[in-house]
């Protein structure tokens, strides 16, 4: 029975993700009881380690994301007995083999069968290795058991991630294939759907008649870090905007689903993304803005350049932010822009989605009542404040009529004393109890990248001349704020 019993492979076990954030998320499943009743981890990787040296390795990793009061010695004990390390080389047969018999011995020593989970927290390359191995070691064959997980980059752009799918949907089916956008695990992203299907007050006038435009920011105080050799390669378009944003943006513009299975809502997803308006390689210009931050302040500290970075070329035309205008030719939305911005080592992290309402259609206060009258709006909070907030005119008190915006705000935190999941425990779950509804399926991550085909390529043939253009600490490039300016609008600034 697939729900009792299950082997989670981690290929890469022995890296950052998996140190930092799988093993964590599953070490508080297994904390509230949320794992098979049979459940073992394999982790797989280059290093050589013995069972117990993997152990302590990712002891460190789950002390450090679980505070202290989530953290015991008999639960860690406890949930450390189902962790268990092969070393070997991805490319070579060998270590497929000691696989497929390791996950034998185990089930026959269950004497059950569970699901198999194939997770590859991999660099990106591995993509084109491993799936292939599993299939050939007879692992990927059994369509209920076998599942695999894939993490972001899919592709580099659309041909690629086109090859990528034919490649993986020729090894394993479609329902086989997990592919991760951990966006779609945080739960206010999920509280956008429950937002606006679960209320009969906002679906009504969400569309082009009231609504004026959308805003939806990312944005990190963090820099590449570490990450340079795998970012060169990306660039925020690549990195954030075609999986993340372009996520939460098919959950704010998409048509209600008529249940929540997960075709219907990935459906819904695709329907959306597909009525995104092409952009023409002439419009680029107009409607993608792209930055790179140069040394600057953040938090009162001196920061320096993205060039200056580790395995960061000196004159790397790298974006490390980007900002577009897009349109939904559809009923709902024609007419309507959606901006869309997200960029590393601005001054605050924060993601954020704001809808902005048209003006009232008549102003019936007299002109000195309505200074500072601005249009209703409600935020979406993403992180790190939970929450939503819904912006009015209220009369001020007084004895005159005057008006000023005030605000209605929900926070997660004063709502609910329970505590929010880890992205990746709502994912891994998901993964283990077969539910593939906050998983991009093929066609959506390929939309996603034709949507941004035509400013990969302007961007690509045409380095960037203007690079670094903003400061770290700062909102990103000029040129940003025009892009939104040219429409009469501004970008709302994170509260
Ligand atoms: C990852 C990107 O997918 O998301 C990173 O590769 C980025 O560059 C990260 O920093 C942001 O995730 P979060 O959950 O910290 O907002």
């Amino acid at each position: 029975n697939p729900d009792r019993s299950a082997i989670l492979t981690i290929f890469g076990a022995s890296g950052d993700l998996a140190w930092r954030k799988l093993v964590p998320a599953l070490y508080r499943l297994a904390q509230g009881g949320w794992l098979p009743e049979n459940f073992r981890v394999l982790g797989l990787g280059h290093t050589e380690m013995s069972d117990d040296a993997f152990r302590e390795h990712l002891r460190e990793g789950v002390e450090q994301s679980v505070d202290d009061e989530n953290f015991s010695e008999e639960g860690w004990e406890a949930f450390a007995r189902t962790l268990r390390y092969i070393a070997g080389d991805f490319l070579e047969d060998t270590i497929y083999t000691e696989l497929a018999e390791a996950l034998d011995a185990q089930e026959k020593s269950w004497s059950a069968k569970g699901c198999r989970m194939f997770y590859l927290a991999t660099p990106p390359s591995m993509i084109d290795v491993i799936p292939a191995k599993l299939h050939r070691a007879g692992l990927a064959q059994s369509r209920r058991r076998a599942r695999i997980v894939v993490e972001k980059p899919f592709g580099r752009d659309l041909e690629s991630a086109r090859a990528l799918n034919k490649e993986l949907t020729e090894l394993f089916h479609e329902h086989q294939i997990y592919r991760i956008d951990h966006y779609l695990g945080k739960e206010t992203v999920q509280n956008i759907l429950a937002f606006r299907f679960a209320n009969a007050l906002f679906e009504p006038i969400w569309d082009r008649r009231y609504i004026d435009h959308v805003q939806i920011t990312v944005a990190e105080r963090v820099g590449v870090g570490s990450r340079g050799s795998y970012y060169e390669g990306a660039g925020a378009l690549r990195d954030m905007i075609q999986n993340h944003l372009l996520q939460i943006f098919s959950l704010v513009a998409m048509e209600p689903p008529v249940s929540f299975e997960a075709e219907e809502v990935r459906n819904r997803k695709i329907d959306l993304l597909r009525a995104v308006r092409r952009i023409k390689p002439e419009e680029v210009s107009d409607v993608a803005v792209r930055g790179q931050y140069a040394k600057g302040w953040l938090q009162g500290e001196a920061v320096g350049g993205y060039r200056a970075e580790q395995d960061v070329a000196e004159d790397s035309s790298t974006e490390t932010y980007a900002a577009m205008k897009l349109f939904v030719d559809n009923w709902r939305w024609q007419g309507v822009p959606f901006y869309l911005r997200t960029g590393k080592r601005l001054p605050q992290r924060a993601s954020d989605v704001s809808v902005h309402f048209a003006q009232v259609p008549h102003n019936s206060f007299p002109a000195n009542a309505s200074a500072g009258w601005e249009p209703n709006r409600i935020e979406l909070h993403i992180q790190p404040e939970e929450g939503i907030d819904l912006r009015f005119q209220a009369k001020r008190p007084g004895l005159k009529m005057r008006l000023s915006p005030v605000q209605m705000r929900f926070s997660y935190k004063d709502a609910f004393k329970d505590r929010s999941p880890f992205a990746y425990e709502t994912l891994l779950l998901d993964v283990i109890k077969g539910d593939a509804t906050l998983f991009m399926r093929a066609d959506q991550v390929e939309e996603a990248w034709a949507i941004m085909a035509p400013v990969l390529s302007v961007w690509g043939e045409n380095p960037a001349m203007d690079f670094p253009n903003y400061a770290a600490g700062t909102w990103g490039p000029e040129a940003a704020e025009a892009l939104i300016a040219r429409d009469g609008r501004s970008w709302l600034s994170p509260s």
